[in-house]
């Protein structure tokens, strides 16, 4: 089975957005990966459904809007006017998850739950049926550039397993510290989208980077 390869904005450099959005438009990159954060839910702010909606308006592909933010319900609606494919929340900020996942597929758009690097895969139980999506942090939320955690590989792995016994349509993510380094890793553990910021981002050859990542073969 082959993956998708999402490139996290973050990264970029905003003075040059136009450049950053025509790069993963005629790249291998299948989504874009837009992470948006609230100061509160995570310590960082970084831009909100403005700023989505002026990628998601020259995005020729899937937008993948991963909301780092409190009380998530409250924006689902806005997000998937502003342009949004997909819509992620985190748990540990739904005392009513099934709700909220509920609002994001009446609006329309794919629905994703991410979990923390503490949250156990446990918490899904309940509503892996509803969803197109899990990300699983591979970092704690809130800033690109941060070391992978490797306690991540086996949750993947239990997440997988959840899926599979369940028989969801949901792909897991991975989000946070993913390179060229330890894509396979985490494709062979079960993973089916690669979330990619500084790696991309950071290299001399964005594009290049993510060709590779694209190309490598985890069967
Ligand atoms: C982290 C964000 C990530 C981040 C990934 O809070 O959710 O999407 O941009 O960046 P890298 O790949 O640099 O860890
Ligand atoms: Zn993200």
């Amino acid at each position: 089975m082959s993956h998708f390869v999402a490139p996290s904005l973050l990264a970029a450099d905003f003075r040059h957005l136009d450049k950053a959005i025509e790069l993963v438009n005629t790249s291998d990159a299948d989504w874009f990966h837009l992470d948006v954060m609230d100061g509160r839910f995570v310590p960082n702010i970084s831009f909100g459904q403005f700023i989505v909606e002026q990628i998601a308006e020259r995005a020729e592909k899937y937008v993948d809007v991963h909301l780092m933010i409190e009380d998530p319900g409250r924006y689902i609606e806005s997000f998937a006017r502003a342009g949004a494919s997909g819509i992620t929340v985190h748990a540990e900020a739904c005392p009513h998850l099934h709700r909220v996942i509920q609002q994001i597929r009446e609006a329309g758009v794919k629905a994703g739950v991410a979990l923390n690097p503490h949250t156990p895969v446990s918490q899904l139980e309940n509503v892996i049926e509803e969803l197109d999506v899990v990300v699983v942090m591979t970092v704690n939320p809130g800033f690109g550039g941060q070391k992978f955690i490797y306690q991540s590989i086996p949750k993947i792995r239990q997440l997988a397993d959840l899926i599979a016994v369940q028989n969801s349509r949901a792909l897991i993510e991975v989000d946070g510290g993913i390179g060229l380094q330890n894509a396979q890793k985490v494709l062979e553990a079960g993973a089916r989208v690669l979330v990619a910021g500084s790696a991309v981002f950071g290299a001399d050859d964005p594009a290049d980077v993510i060709t590779r990542l694209k190309a490598i073969d985890a069967n």
